[in-house]
């Protein structure tokens, strides 16, 4: 992991991690902006910049906070949303709502009025019912919708199986299905309120292979061509998801966004220059890979119990809440002390959170410095799926997270209080 320590003490984007758990309190997610940052330019150097027509759809479900928005904002990119809490949030960050675009395979009536309304770049259609619904609803308010159709592209992908999304047997996306997806295509193009723009898909996540994503995009080729031939339509827009890896031990190897992405602009510029097709607009949609790396969690380090021969527990003061990942996914992290990042490994440890669930278990088998009570414990990669998927179990708080820069750290999210979260409870009269 790359880090830099100064009087023993891990350095996060030029702030002092035990000096942020002092000020903020633990557990705390930190976010290094400048780490962000990079990733955005690479992003626009070797994907916006270098090909045409091209854009980023950062997928805010990855870490969807008012501060995160804007981040993205600034770098121009457009945003995936998937919920009505999604697109409130963006909407609230002042996120242009027309470089919005609105996923889900269950979206409520309630979440496409409101996509409607706010005027949102795209809907991507994942469920049969929806040309229907977006086309009345389009119509009542006289405006025209984008739509794209989430295709289920039939690729197995390489990833633990509960992350991976395009395989046949799937609850995301349309069929590729004779009876089921042209006759649905050619009522999108017929439809009043509509504009029919192409296909999305979305093969999984956590990769670092390419094949399921080259698969895909051959597939979403074919279907471009099967649509000109059968309706003499031109498909104007591809959208292949996200999905790339990134590094959460030193077992992984995270790929540049170049050894994704330009073998797959390579088979669309291909295809397109051989099949006489004017390129349509390739849109991605990472999430994970933008914010990852740049997250870390501190926690303070409280029981320690050791079963002589077994193994050492060292407690700290959060866990599955504030990132399910290993309970869901049998995920690994690594991690160090913050505040004995100068000093040599020499113990064995399995870091466990303090919810009430066997399965929370941070990090099996970490070699780490001498392990105190009071130790401050510092996980890497948190930054995705960590906060965004926390969760008030056993009423334990959702953490606050700072945002941190060159020195600098702000506040992004207050720490929910004991208060905040009952406030939503109602004692009926007779229990009183
Ligand atoms: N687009 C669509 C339509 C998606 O379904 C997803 C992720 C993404 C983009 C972003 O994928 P990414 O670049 O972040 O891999 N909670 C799981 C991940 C679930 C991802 C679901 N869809 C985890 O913690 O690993």
């Amino acid at each position: 992991m790359d880090y830099t320590v100064e009087n023993g003490h891990l350095i996060w984007d030029g702030c002092d991690t035990v000096e942020l758990a002092k000020e903020y309190g633990t557990p705390l997610y930190v976010f290094s902006q400048t780490m962000i940052e990079e990733r955005l330019q690479e992003l626009q150097r070797d994907f916006v910049d270098k090909y045409e027509n091209v854009r980023v759809a950062y997928a805010s479900k990855a870490f969807s906070t008012l501060a995160m928005m804007k981040i993205i904002e600034k770098q121009g990119f457009c945003l995936e949303v998937l919920s009505d809490g999604e697109l409130h949030t963006a909407i609230q960050a002042g996120f242009p709502a027309e470089k919005i675009e609105i996923n889900g395979n269950n979206k409520s009536l309630a979440e496409v009025e409101m996509a409607i309304e706010h005027g949102v770049g795209r809907i991507i259609v994942d469920s049969l019912h929806e040309v229907d619904l977006i086309s009345s609803l389009a119509q009542e308010k006289g405006k025209t919708i984008q739509v794209l159709f989430r295709i289920t592209p039939e690729v197995n992908v390489a990833t633990h199986s509960f992350i991976s999304t395009g395989q046949k047997d799937s609850k995301f996306g349309i069929p590729i299905n004779e009876e089921i997806l042209f006759p649905l295509v050619k009522k999108a193009i017929q439809a009043k309120g509509i504009e029919f723009l192409g296909f999305h898909f979305h093969v999984g996540s956590q990769l670092f292979e390419n094949e399921a994503h080259l698969g895909a995009v051959d597939i979403a080729l074919d279907l471009m061509k099967e649509v000109r031939t059968r309706f003499d339509y031109a498909v104007s827009e591809l959208n292949f998801g996200g999905g790339y890896g990134v590094q959460y031990t030193d077992k992984d190897v995270r790929q540049p966004y170049s050894y994704f992405l330009d073998p797959m602009m390579e088979r669309v510029l291909n295809f397109c220059e051989r099949e006489g097709f004017t390129q349509p607009a390739v849109v991605i949609e990472p999430g994970r890979s933008i914010v990852a790396e740049a997250g870390i969690s501190l926690h303070t380090i409280g029981a320690i119990k050791e079963l002589p021969e077994i193994r050492k527990y060292v407690s700290i003061d959060g866990g599955m809440t504030d990132n399910i990942r290993p309970g869901l996914y049998d995920a690994e992290y690594t991690g160090i002390l913050a505040n004995k990042a100068d000093q040599a490994p020499i113990e064995t440890v399995t870091v466990s959170g303090k919810a009430c669930e066997s399965t929370d278990i941070l990090v099996k088998d970490l070699k780490l410095p001498a392990v105190e009570s009071g130790d401050i414990f510092a996980t890497f990669s948190t930054g995705a799926y960590g906060y965004s998927m926390a969760s008030n179990y056993n009423k334990l708080a959702i953490p606050a997270v700072v945002l941190v820069k060159e020195g600098q750290s702000n506040l992004i999210v207050k720490r929910q209080s004991l208060e905040q979260m009952i406030e939503n409870e109602v004692l009926p009269d007779y229990l009183k």
